[in-house]
This record gives C-alpha cells, structure tokens and sequence, in this order.
C-alpha cells in the first residue's frame, strides 16, 4: 500500500501546538508539499457533532468512561473516513492531537488506564503517526497564555491536580515512545521551538525518523 506521512502534535492546552502547526504548515507550502490538515477531537462532521458533546461544559456529570469512548468513536470515524485514505494516497497528514491525549487524560488525568489503550487499539486500527510532536510546558504557564482567550471549555476547566496528572501522563509516554514521540522544551520562544521542529521534519522528509 502506498504510505504517506502522518504527524501529530500534541501538548497541554496553551503549550503553543497552534502556533507551531501554523509553522509546519509553513514548512510543507515552502517546498510545495500538500498536506492534510486535521483535528481531534472531530476531523469529520460525525467528528464534530460528537467534540460538541465533549467539550460541552452543560455535560459535566459525564462518566469518564463515556467520554474515554466519544473520544475514541470520534477517532475511529477521523481514522477510517480521513486519515487512512490520505496516507494511502500518499499524503502528509498534520494532525493536532491524536491518541496520546486519550492516554494522557483520560488514562492518567482519570486515571482510566490500561482500558484506554485498549479501547483506542481499534479506534486507531494501526495507524500510528510516523511522528509525534510532544509540547513540554507546565500546564500552569500554558493556562496562564490562553487565560484571556474565550470561555474554558469542560475539559480545560478541570483542577489543576487534573491538568497535572495529565502532563505527567505525557512524560511518561515519551519515555515509553522514544522512537516515535519527539519531545521539545516549549518554555522557549516561538522561533527556537520551530527551528527544532524543522529540524525533526527534515528528518522525516529524508525517511530517518528517530
Ligand atoms: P495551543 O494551541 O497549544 O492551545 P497556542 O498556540 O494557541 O496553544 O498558544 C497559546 C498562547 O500562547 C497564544 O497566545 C500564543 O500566542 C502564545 N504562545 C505560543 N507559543 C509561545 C511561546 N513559545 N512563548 C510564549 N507564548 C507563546
Ligand atoms: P481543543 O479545543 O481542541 O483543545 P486545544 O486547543 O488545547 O488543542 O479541545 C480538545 C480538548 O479535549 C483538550 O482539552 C484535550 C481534550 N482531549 C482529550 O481529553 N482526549 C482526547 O483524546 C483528545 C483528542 C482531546
């Protein structure tokens, strides 16, 4: 089967992944290379109706295992309906989130665990990204830079305990994905932190990914 390339990027809320996408994107269109920009949760329009279920702040006496299960029905639709055809087809899929924030906060920050992976084995069907841009930034500091932006969202308002179990979730998974999850100090400017993932992309591009 032909194979693009799929990349993901993932981080606290605040840890600056719109920035760097708008980045990415940057890099891909200066060599003339389409890519298939996407999003979870939705990626889809079945995607989308059920990210508004999610992040509906009138939802909060939502099971964790519930929501551990929409995020993964939204995935599995966004897997089977956009991002296996675009990898057959040979395309660069840029994907902002993907199934390390099921890990991270639905295994660690509700502490889910094992079950999440399982669940999301057949979400994801195997297909993994080739690489995973992970935003290292204390979710303290990332809630700080979007405090002024619009009203939280269900899962951006949870305590901060949460949003740290999280993070620390994250760190673990890039301990335990070493070849695939590529973890950068997000805490630096904008331009040092893109000047890192250039570096990564290129690698990519030229088929090392380490
Ligand atoms: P995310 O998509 O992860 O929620 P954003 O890219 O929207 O994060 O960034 C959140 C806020 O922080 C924005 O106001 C953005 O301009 C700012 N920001 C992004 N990267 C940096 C950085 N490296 N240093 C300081 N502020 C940043
Ligand atoms: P979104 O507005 O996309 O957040 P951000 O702008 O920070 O990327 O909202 C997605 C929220 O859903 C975010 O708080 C992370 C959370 N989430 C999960 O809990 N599990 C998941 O599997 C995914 C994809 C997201």
């Amino acid at each position: 089967m032909k194979r693009g390339i799929f990349i993901s990027i993932e981080g606290p809320d605040g840890s600056g992944k719109s920035t760097q996408i708008s980045n990415i994107k940057k890099f891909f269109e200066d060599k003339n290379l389409e890519i298939v920009f996407t999003r979870e949760p939705g990626g889809t329009a079945i995607g989308d109706r059920i990210r508004e279920i999610l992040l509906d702040n009138n939802c909060k006496e939502m099971d964790y295992m519930t929501e551990a299960m929409l995020y993964a029905a939204s995935r599995a639709q966004h897997v089977s309906q956009v991002i296996k055809p675009a990898l057959a087809a040979g395309k660069i899929v840029i994907c902002d989130r993907f199934v390390d924030s099921s890990m991270a906060y639905q295994g660690y920050g509700r502490r889910l665990g094992e079950s999440v992976s399982v669940i999301n084995s057949y979400a994801v069907a195997g297909c993994m990204p080739d690489v995973t841009f992970l935003m290292k930034l204390d979710p303290g500091i990332g809630k700080r830079r979007v405090s002024s932006r619009n009203q939280e969202d269900r899962l951006e308002s949870e305590k901060v305990d949460f949003h740290q179990e999280v993070y620390n979730g994250y760190l673990q998974l890039e301990k335990d994905n070493p070849d695939r999850i590529f973890g950068i100090d997000a805490s630096r400017g904008i331009e040092e932190i893109r000047d890192d993932i250039y570096k990564k992309l290129e690698e990519v591009l030229s088929g090392v990914i380490k």
